[in-house]
């Protein structure tokens, strides 16, 4: 029997999916075990031109009538948001018992666990491998692949658009808004390009992350996210020269004290593996008992790339695979508690921007010692004296919490012209 396909969003994603499906129908339906045809679509614009032939396909103004109608089975949602549209059709399809497959991180990281509950209820199967790091299956290889594992950290990089403006911005040296324009035109960014640089879409991923590996009910609210913004060229230098690369980092970590979920620029060692990470390519680290530790790395972003993760769970539902969408029963999804800032340990990269004057360097050093923090380097290049110069330095392992109170101290310098730059270092 053939499954049939509701197709909301036919942007590039959207218009990918269904490119394939038609152009590998023999394989697809060898796979899924049934043909699998796009019956239905709706999207903005009837008469884009998309390389795509929808003239066998009933069109619908309004997604929420595709999401119940009696000719589609898996309604697949590729609009994207929070709540809106994208919300109101995924509900109705899952309250009419249809299976779900969606791109959606904004709507899993705020609604996930009550969307899976809805699911359960109705017999029907939610989805969303493409809402975590593009191409690569870390949502399946969390689920089924590690499912015997205690998971203790998961982290990498989850937002292609940084890792490609920060990786241009080091090796060609060209300007931040220009590598910005360029991953927009090629399709890597959202929207609202702010939802990749201020570390918004990597929070959403991380959080959808955090509840697999844990257990838990995603809780986009617990995760504090930064994004690039405030990485500058000088930063990217800096770094290169200690020996390091700058990546926007996801990090989920449980310790005895909580789960510690946090988006932040990062300076990583240029040996370590997610250093060599360049472009668009994400990648997601997990360490976990028996495993060890396991990196899955692939293209983040992109229509092909998320696609390739729609397609699976299209054909995962259609060949009859039954599976929780966070890999547990919804009702026994927990609560994860953060971990205190005291108890977050770790290495700092610290810009700040003086009056090159005499004593400033022991003023400034002065400030980590009276806190307890080690130094364990210190570069400044000067310009002319009187004029602001960037003194960076690095420390030896402190906790967040000290951190946060020496940036307050030398931010209250006389000699410092603005806040600190701070930039945790991670080994791991
Ligand atoms: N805008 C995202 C990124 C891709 O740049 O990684 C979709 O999640």
């Amino acid at each position: 029997m053939t499954v049939r396909v509701g197709l909301i969003g036919l942007g590039t994603v959207g218009a990918e999916a269904a490119r394939t499906l038609a152009a590998h129908a023999e394989m697809i339906t060898a796979r899924a075990g049934a043909p699998v045809v796009v019956t239905e679509v709706s999207a903005r614009s009837r008469s884009k031109d998309r390389g795509i032939d929808i003239s066998g396909m009933t069109w619908r103004d309004d997604p929420s009538q595709l999401a119940v109608s009696d000719n589609v089975d898996i309604v697949v949602e590729l609009v994207g948001g929070e709540d809106g549209p994208a919300l109101a059709a995924v509900e109705a399809a899952l309250a009419a018992g249809k299976h779900v497959v969606t791109a959606n991180k904004a709507m899993i990281a705020r609604h996930g666990a009550r969307l899976a509950a809805l699911a359960e209820a109705n017999g029907a199967q939610l989805a969303f491998e493409a809402a975590v790091a593009g191409g690569i299956p870390i949502l399946k290889a969390l689920k089924e692949g590690l499912a015997g594992n205690d998971v203790e950290r998961v982290h990498g990089i989850l937002n292609g658009t940084c890792n490609f403006i920060l990786t241009e911005m080091l090796s060609t040296g060209r300007a931040f808004d220009d590598v910005l324009k360029e991953a927009q035109d090629l399709g890597y960014a959202e929207a609202d390009p702010g939802f990749d640089i201020d570390g918004v879409d990597a929070a959403q991923k991380l959080a959808i992350l955090s509840g697999i590996a844990f257990g838990a009910a995603p809780d986009i609210d617990a995760v504090e996210a930064s994004g690039i913004r405030d990485v500058s060229a000088l930063d990217i230098m800096f770094a290169k020269e200690l020996g390091y690369r700058i990546r926007l980092l996801g990090v989920a970590a449980k310790s005895p004290t909580g789960v510690e979920q946090r988006v932040s620029a990062c300076l990583v060692p240029e040996t370590a593996d997610l250093a060599r990470i360049d472009g668009v390519t994400n990648a997601v680290m997990v360490d976990a008992e028996p495993v060890g530790q396991a990196l899955l790395v692939g293209p983040g972003a992109g229509g092909g790339a998320t696609a390739s993760s729609v397609l699976a769970d299209i054909i995962d539902i259609a060949a009859g695979r039954r599976a929780y969408a966070f890999g547990q029963e919804a009702a026994s999804l927990g609560a994860l508690t953060a971990t205190p800032i005291a108890d977050r340990a770790g290495a700092y990269y610290i810009r700040l921007n003086v009056i090159d004057q005499p004593g400033v360097i022991a003023d400034v050093a002065g400030v980590l010692g009276q806190h307890g923090v080690s130094i364990k380097s210190v570069l400044q290049h000067g310009r002319d004296p009187n004029e602001a110069v960037p003194v960076v330095m690095t420390t030896h392992e402190t906790t967040e919490a000290v951190i946060r109170d020496v940036a307050n101290a030398l931010s209250a310098l006389e000699a410092a012209v603005e806040p600190p730059i701070l930039m945790k270092i991670e080994s791991f």
